[in-house]
């Protein structure tokens, strides 16, 4: 696809800086909560996402690279070494894992497309009252969200690289406001937890072709970010580290 957006940008300015829970820790505090027994992770790197979270559990990542002990503490923790995409064209987790998902982490390719396709995929096998996390969609800087993997000059966030998933988050918003969307300030780069899923939902499949031409089209990448990071409101996460408070927002 081509969409106008060539960094670098020489001393980028910080639009927002986390001072929460670390986000790794967060879901992990989060899956304890929801009382996840199945887990869909869609990106999984070194595995220390995965290691966090200790029930059965399906990854899903072209290129694993672990470093961590993924499978302490799980029944099941099934690999899938391919993209996401041929990953829904080929499985339904629901059948290895035995039912719909609790918990899913989002945090695949960085480009606002692919995550958008993730989370379509994903809230179909969702339980309703689920939770999905997207990753990188609250970026602290506008050079850390070019669609090549080119990472931030800012001394604070060196080589940090969201991609333009942040557009994917705004997209949700505006399309999907029957969703419910809480914007964390989990560091280095935000987590977005969407919970009210909607497994029967249509709209972002009916509606695939035009949401993605419009975000393509816009012009001005970073005046975009700024006013979608001014327009977001920040939940603090360090309070939700108190079960209750988290259990209000995952079961209202
Ligand atoms: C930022 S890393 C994941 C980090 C991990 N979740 C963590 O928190 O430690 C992103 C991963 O997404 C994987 N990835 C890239 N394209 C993908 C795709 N199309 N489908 C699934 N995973 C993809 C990469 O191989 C990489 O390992």
């Amino acid at each position: 696809m081509n969409v106008r957006h060539d960094f670098p940008i020489a001393a980028p300015e910080v639009l927002i800086r986390h001072g929460g829970v670390p986000y790794v820790r967060f879901l992990s505090h989060a899956a304890r909560v929801a009382e996840a027994e199945r887990y869909l992770e869609i990106g999984t790197n070194s595995g220390r996402s995965l290691a966090a979270v200790s029930c059965s559990a399906v990854a899903i990542d072209p290129q694993f690279r672990l470093s961590f002990q993924v499978a302490d503490g799980k029944d099941l923790c099934l690999l899938y070494r391919m993209t996401s995409d041929a990953y829904f064209r080929r499985f339904d987790p629901r059948d290895a894992l035995g039912g719909p998902i609790d918990l899913a982490f989002l945090d695949g390719m960085h480009r606002f497309e692919f995550l958008l396709r993730d989370f379509m995929h994903v809230e179909k096998v969702m339980r309703r009252n689920g939770v999905v996390f997207l990753h990188d969609c609250l970026p602290p800087t506008a050079d850390m969200t070019a669609r090549r993997f080119v990472g931030s000059n800012h001394p604070e966030f060196t080589g940090f690289w969201t991609g333009d998933v942040w557009k994917t988050a705004d997209i949700l918003r505006r399309f999907r406001p029957d969703l419910r969307m809480t914007f964390l300030d989990c560091p280095p780069t935000g987590l977005v937890m969407i919970t009210d899923l909607d497994p029967e939902s249509t709209v972002l499949t009916d509606r695939y072709s035009e949401i993605v031409s419009e975000a393509a089209r816009i012009d001005d990448e970073e005046a975009a970010l700024g006013a979608f990071i001014r327009s977001t409101e920040i939940m603090p996460s360090t309070p939700l580290l108190a079960e209750e408070e988290l259990q209000l927002l995952i079961r209202p």
